[in-house]
């Protein structure tokens, strides 16, 4: 069983120093805030994500993982040092790589002298980004200290964390020293998942490449609804018909207000800044992101219109998480939705299962409500930004009869517009039928206007 320190306990490191520890290995989890590894040793996880405190927990009560704000302590005996430490959107889109930068000299400092350490990193660096980790190692390390460098991109998802570490649909590694990324293979050994061994800049470029993707086939299917929208088809239908292709496959399809998170917004704009600095031009990198924000945009102004202006009116949201199963607010949508609604002068009061704590800080001026009923009260309109499972249970019926007026604006399409005219809801989805028009007089395109040419 293997040494391991894993620098930075957020998402990426928790989930990596728990998963390693329940296989048997000693790991120590490093970061620098202090008040987040207190909380680590007393047992108490920081973050909301299903199933890791529990692991925590049983692998610390094992002794098989603690936590600690000492590189010495960390690395005095770790064979292996993974980098999981946030790698921000820097002001001009590009990744900022001054937590890197400082975990890097910082491990360099601790190296253990008269053995080889392996750097592991695992936070989404740009291309490059190992050649940079490894020239800091070098400037920073005494006696006969000696490091290899090996790119391991993470690519687990907030709210199945714990599930994707143990169950990775690959294993990346990148390495100038090939014995280097076998000896870390060895760790993922147990997990019988396919393990991809290049060079360093490759392995860099997958973690890259799949969030752009994945991002890609978010704003296709929204650029579709949009289309769905106008013409009046219904993009639930037209996601699931084309994911009966096994050519293009069921996920990612779910049209909606857009993607956040901590990922694909600052790892697609990192790979747009990359890109126009190397002189390339990536223009459908630039049409992702600018379909992603348009969605947030036209959320609000879809309120605008059915309220006749926001000015005064009160709109409960329901979610605030980028989505989810997580109380991550980074790059979440409900977080400019919320500061669009009020700079048009419209009152918000939000519920959200897990992430309130959180937006408290971030949202001043906004009602926080205990659950979707107190927040829907008296509310002019319901804008559902996130889809929670506890909003698919809800007795809408009283929901209806609490609010002031019975709108309801869905961004992720996680109600049917059918059942929801029938309870009396004025609702819109994302790029599905508007229900009492259909039923009234059909707001259909004339088939003639869509066939230019004949
Ligand atoms: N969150 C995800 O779903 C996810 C998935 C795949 C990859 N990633 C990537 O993994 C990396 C980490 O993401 P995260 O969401 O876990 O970040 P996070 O912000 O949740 O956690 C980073 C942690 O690193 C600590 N830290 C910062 N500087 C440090 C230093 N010098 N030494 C020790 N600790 C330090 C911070 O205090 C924080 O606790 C990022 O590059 C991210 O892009 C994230």
């Amino acid at each position: 069983m293997a040494k391991i320190a894993v620098v930075g306990c957020g998402y990426v490191g928790l989930g990596t120093a728990a998963v390693f520890a329940d296989l048997g290995n000693q790991v120590i989890g490093l970061d620098v805030d202090a008040t987040r590894v207190e909380r680590l040793q007393a047992g108490d996880c920081p973050i909301f994500e299903p199933g890791l405190e529990e692991i925590l927990l049983r692998n610390v009560q094992a002794g098989r993982l603690r936590f600690t704000t000492e590189y010495a302590e960390a690395l005095v005996e770790a064979e292996f040092a993974f980098i999981c430490v946030s790698t921000p959107m820097g002001p001009h889109g590009g990744a900022n790589m001054r937590y890197v930068r400082q975990a890097a000299r910082s491990i360099g400092q601790h190296l253990a002298p008269g053995r080889r350490t392996i750097v592991v990193n695992k936070s989404t660096m740009p291309p490059g980004s190992g050649d940079l980790v490894g020239a800091l190692l070098g400037e920073e390390i005494s006696q006969d200290a000696r490091y290899a460098v090996v790119a391991n991109p993470e690519f687990l998802r907030e709210g199945t964390a714990v599930q994707d570490m143990l169950h990775p649909d690959r294993v990346v590694l990148g390495a100038t020293d090939r014995t280097a990324a076998e000896a870390v293979a060895t760790l993922y050994q147990p997990f019988n998942a396919p393990i991809v061994i290049t060079n360093l800049r490759t392995a860099e470029m997958i973690k890259y490449a799949a969030n752009a993707f994945l991002a890609t086939r978010i704003s296709f299917i929204n650029e579709i609804a949009h289309i769905c929208e106008a013409l009046g088809a219904d993009v639930r239908q037209v996601s699931q018909a084309i994911g009966l292709d096994k050519r293009i496959g069921p996920h990612f399809l779910n049209a909606g207000i857009g993607f956040g998170g901590s990922c694909f917004p600052k790892d697609a704009q990192a790979l747009e800044y990359m890109a126009a600095v190397a002189d390339c031009y990536p223009q459908l990198l630039r049409a992702v992101l600018d379909i992603n924000r348009a969605g947030r945009r036209s959320f609000v102004s879809k309120l605008d219109r059915m309220l006749g202006g926001l000015d005064g009116r009160v709109i409960a949201v329901w979610g605030l998480a980028f989505k989810p199963n997580t109380d991550d607010l980074r790059e979440a949508p409900a977080l400019d939705i919320i500061r669009e609604l009020i700079s048009c002068g419209a009152q918000v009061k939000a519920y959200d299962p897990a992430a309130m704590p959180n937006a408290r800080e971030l949202l001043p001026g906004i009602g926080f409500c205990s659950d979707p009923y107190e927040a829907a009260a008296g509310a002019d309109a319901v804008a559902l930004i996130t889809e929670w499972n506890e909003f698919k249970g809800l007795d809408l019926g009283r929901v209806h009869s609490l609010m002031r007026r019975a709108v309801l604006v869905d961004g992720r399409n996680l109600y049917d517009p059918y059942e929801m005219a029938s309870l009396g809801f004025t609702y819109r989805g994302v790029g599905v039928p508007v229900v009492e028009a259909l039923e009234g007089e059909p707001e259909e395109v004339e088939v003639q206007q869509l066939v230019s040419g004949d």
